[in-house]
């Protein structure tokens, strides 16, 4: 049985959706790790530049192409041209890569979380990240509670599920935030992490650091993968679209910057390293709330930040596969749920166990977790670049723009620079930058 479209019970609601999509472990795990280890302030500048450009552009582009066909991306461009399916296709394959090793960090949230809260994580925090996560059991146990929730929440549909669990968890997300920013800025010795945060050392932009950017843009608006396109095919039409494209990266741009402010200062002020990688969240920060005054607090409110913010990810994520099954083989929701929840949930248990038992196990040099995380690098800019191609060159910018004005009716003042960017900017930058990759990353 087909079930009727849904449609967003409002254009905030969307917004909150969008931006929930987008804000993610990308903003507050990545993100803030990502320019300790790239010269601070000078990979801020790369990556706000890369956002403004790309960003923008990509949204846009993806957000016509969801309300004009009304489908999921796969349909979606099949409708406009049977021969470009493949790019929709490509994107649901690389929601069940990213889902399945997202949910895995998720679950490490969780516990966080709690053991935060009861029980509290050991001094040796190292040693306690390290022995979590390579346990066999535990970390499974909570990437198995992770995926339930986000089954639950899409199982619920798009308004009653996505969106309203979205407009309470965002704006609740972002007064925490707000509450440990401040809390960090003020703290003693807190100057040196706000300044390491806001010069930029240009000595460290590498040709590396570039490539880590432009991955970190596209993972983190959650782009290049249809999750957009899926988003905006249920808006309606006389929805402003090159608003929304300039509202939904600005949030998730902020939120990024506020996790550089929650956390770089706090490293500083107790004297920590700010280059210490992906071990940041999880093993620098609880000592950092372990010096802190009212530390159980804030580390509990800090860890269930990130879980709502992961999890208005990982629902977008599952959606994108689960709208294929509804417009593709016309699969009810809750069947669909259900089955492709359960795949995930199971591809992420090798992701988890190769952070322990199965370490030894490797593709192209790398674990399992490793290699999931590296090909989702790899897939949304290549979907990004082949998402311009089409709206430049298969689908024409007319049609685009005439998708974005409503057939005239709404004004779209960026035209210009939108038509360039997407002929010839974006699939430039992106290809410029996987060459540079090809030689300095030699992989
Ligand atoms: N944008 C999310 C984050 O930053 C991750 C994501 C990627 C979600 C792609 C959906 C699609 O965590």
């Amino acid at each position: 049985m087909t079930e009727k479209r849904a449609q967003w019970g409002s254009n905030f609601g969307f917004i909150m959706a969008a931006a929930g999509s987008a804000v993610g472990l990308g903003n507050l795990w990545k993100f803030p790790y990502l320019a300790g280890k790239n010269g601070g302030g000078a990979f801020v500048l790369i990556y706000l530049l890369i956002v403004i450009f790309i960003g923008f552009t990509i949204m846009l582009g993806e957000m016509a192409i969801g309300r004009h066909t009304q489908l999921s991306s796969y349909n979606a461009y099949q409708k406009i041209n049977k021969n470009w399916a493949f790019i929709g296709g490509l994107g649901v394959l690389a929601g069940f890569i990213i889902l399945s090793f997202y949910s895995v960090v998720g679950g490490w949230v969780l516990n966080y979380m709690f053991k935060t809260v009861i029980g509290g994580i050991p001094t040796d925090t190292a040693a306690y990240f390290g022995s979590f996560i390579s346990d066999p059991v535990l970390p499974i146990f909570w990437h198995l509670v992770f995926m339930a929730v986000t089954a639950i929440i899409v199982f619920k549909g798009i308004g009653g599920g996505i969106e309203k669990s979205c407009k309470f968890m965002m704006p609740a997300l972002f007064i925490i935030l707000v509450i440990i920013c401040i809390r960090s800025v003020t703290l003693p010795g807190a100057a040196a992490g706000i300044a390491f945060y806001l010069t930029p050392d240009f000595s460290k932009i590498t040709a590396g650091a570039v490539v880590a950017a432009l991955g970190q843009v596209f993972f983190s608006l959650s782009l290049g993968m249809g999750c957009i396109i899926t988003y905006g095919s249920y808006l309606g039409k006389d929805e402003n679209l090159s608003k929304n494209s300039l509202i939904v990266p600005f949030l998730d741009t902020l939120v990024a910057l506020l996790a550089g402010f929650a956390i770089l200062p706090a490293v500083f002020a107790f004297g920590f390293e700010p280059g210490a990688g992906p071990g940041l969240m999880f093993i620098t920060l609880p000592q950092v709330f372990a010096k802190m005054p009212l530390g159980t607090l804030f580390g509990f409110m800090f860890f269930v930040l990130v879980l709502f913010a992961a999890l208005t990810s990982s629902i977008s994520l599952l959606e994108v596969t689960v709208a294929y099954m509804q417009d593709q083989h016309k699969w009810a929701r809750t069947k669909s749920v259900i089955v492709l929840s359960t795949i995930m949930f199971l591809m992420g248990v090798p992701a988890s166990l190769s952070m322990g038992i199965w370490s030894g196990f490797l593709i192209f040099g790398k674990n399992i977790f490793d290699f999931l995380a590296f090909s989702s690098d790899i897939i949304l800019p290549v979907g990004g670049l082949l998402m311009c191609i089409f709206i430049g060159y298969v689908w024409g910018i007319d049609k685009a723009v005439d998708e974005i004005t409503n057939g005239g009716k709404i004004s779209f003042k960026l035209k210009g620079l939108f038509t360039i960017m997407i002929k010839y900017i974006a699939p430039l930058a992106v290809v410029a930058v996987f060459l540079n990759a090809l030689g300095v990353l030699k992989f």
